[in-house]
C-alpha cells in the first residue's frame, strides 16, 4: 500500500463538518483563561490532554462545555476562529462550513453579537489571508428544549444575512430530531439551509426523522444508517451528502476500532460521503489526520480519496460555479 498521506496533504478539500469550540486546543484554553482572569479545573495542557479519553458522546459533551467557558470577548472568538482556519489552510482546505452553538454562550451571559462578530471577523480575515473561503450553520443544542432553540432563532434574525444554515448537536439519545420539528420548519421558511447530526449514537429512526420531519439539506455523521437498507436506498436516491468523521467515531467509540470504520461501505453503497474533523483539538487531528489514518486504517484508495475531496465540494452549500470551479482545482491537482 503506496503512502498517499503527501497526495492527501496536497489536494484540495473542504470541511463540512466542524465545532468551532471543538478546534480550541488547550495551549490556547490556557491563555483565553489567563486573558479573562478565569482559573481553569487543570494545572497543565498534559492534564487537559490527558482527560480527553472517552467512552462515549455525553463524556466528550461534559469536557467540551466546559472548555468552551473560556470563551468570553469577540478578541476570544475571533482568536479561536483563526486558529482554525490556519490550521485548515495548512491542510488544503479551500472553504469551510463551521457549526457554532450559540446557546453554550448566551447561556452564560455572552451576547449573540459578541460571538457573531468575533466569528465574522475571522471569516473575513481568512478569506483575505488564505482565500479560505466560510459559512456559518447555527447549531441547536437538542439537549435543551425547543423553545430555547426557537428563542436562539429569534436572536439570530439580524443576522440571518451571514448565516447559512441551521443544525442540530449535543446528546443524541433521548433527544429525536422531531423535538425540533417547529423550529426547523420556521427556519426553513427563513430560507436557511438545514443540517442535523443523526445516527452518531442514535438509531436509524434518527436518521428517518431527520429526512421526514426536519427536511435536512445535509445529514452529520450518520454512520447508523447502514443498519437500515432502506434508509440506505432513501439516501442515496435523495443523493444527500453525509458529513463522517473517522476520528471522532473512534474516540466517541462509535467503531471500536478505526479498522472497522464503513467509510469505505458507504462509498460502496453509494452514498456522498466526506471526512471531517468534528472537534480536532478533542478528537486528535484535523482533516488531513482523518483523511490519513482512515486511508491507512482501511484502505483507501487514491480514487476514493478523490471522490472523498470531490464529496465535500458538491455537498457544500457553495454556488454551482463555486464548485465547478473547486473540482476543476481537484482535477488539476491529481493530473
Ligand atoms: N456530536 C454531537 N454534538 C456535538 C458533537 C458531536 O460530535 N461535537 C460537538 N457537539
Ligand atoms: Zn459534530
Amino acid at each position: 500500500m503506496p503512502d498517499l498521506s503527501a497526495f492527501i496533504k496536497g489536494l484540495p478539500k473542504a470541511e463540512l463538518h466542524l465545532h468551532i469550540e471543538g478546534s480550541l486546543e488547550p495551549e490556547l484554553m490556557f491563555d483565553l483563561a489567563a486573558r479573562n482572569g478565569l482559573s481553569l479545573p487543570f494545572t497543565s495542557v498534559e492534564a487537559v490532554r490527558a482527560a480527553y479519553d472517552f467512552s462515549n458522546l455525553q463524556d466528550f459533551l461534559d469536557i467540551y462545555y466546559a472548555g468552551a467557558s473560556v470563551l468570553l470577548t469577540r478578541a476570544d472568538f475571533h482568536d479561536l476562529a483563526m486558529a482554525y482556519f490556519e490550521r485548515a489552510a495548512a491542510d488544503q482546505v479551500r472553504h469551510a462550513e463551521i457549526f457554532f452553538d450559540p446557546q453554550t454562550h448566551t447561556d452564560r451571559g455572552v451576547g449573540f453579537d459578541v460571538v457573531m462578530e468575533g466569528l465574522l471577523s475571522a471569516m473575513t480575515e481568512a478569506k483575505g489571508r488564505f482565500g479560505l473561503t466560510s459559512k456559518l450553520i447555527l447549531c441547536f443544542l437538542r439537549h435543551l428544549p425547543e423553545e430555547a432553540a426557537l428563542a436562539t432563532l429569534a436572536e439570530a434574525e439580524p443576522w440571518l444575512d451571514q448565516i447559512a444554515g441551521v443544525g442540530l448537536d449535543s446528546s443524541e439519545q433521548g433527544h429525536p430530531p422531531s423535538k425540533f420539528a417547529r423550529v426547523f420548519a420556521a427556519a426553513g421558511a427563513k430560507g436557511l439551509k438545514v443540517v442535523a447530526h443523526a445516527g452518531e449514537e442514535g438509531p436509524p429512526a434518527y436518521v428517518w426523522e431527520a429526512l421526514n420531519i426536519l427536511k435536512i439539506d445535509r445529514i452529520d455523521h450518520g454512520n447508523r444508517s447502514l443498519e437500515d437498507e432502506t434508509l440506505v436506498e432513501r439516501i442515496v436516491a435523495d443523493g444527500l451528502t453525509l458529513t463522517v468523521c473517522p476520528l471522532s467515531n473512534h474516540k466517541l467509540c462509535v467503531v471500536s476500532d478505526l479498522a472497522q470504520h464503513p467509510i469505505k461501505k458507504m462509498l460502496d453503497l453509494g452514498l456522498k460521503a466526506t471526512i471531517n474533523s468534528d472537534d480536532p483539538a478533542y478528537f486528535g487531528g484535523y482533516v488531513n489526520a482523518n483523511f490519513s489514518a482512515v486511508t491507512k486504517a482501511v484502505g483507501l484508495t487514491r480514487d476514493e480519496i478523490v471522490t472523498l475531496a470531490k464529496n465535500s465540494f458538491t455537498g457544500s452549500f457553495l454556488t454551482p460555479a463555486e464548485i465547478a470551479a473547486h473540482l476543476a482545482e481537484i482535477d488539476a491537482y491529481c493530473a
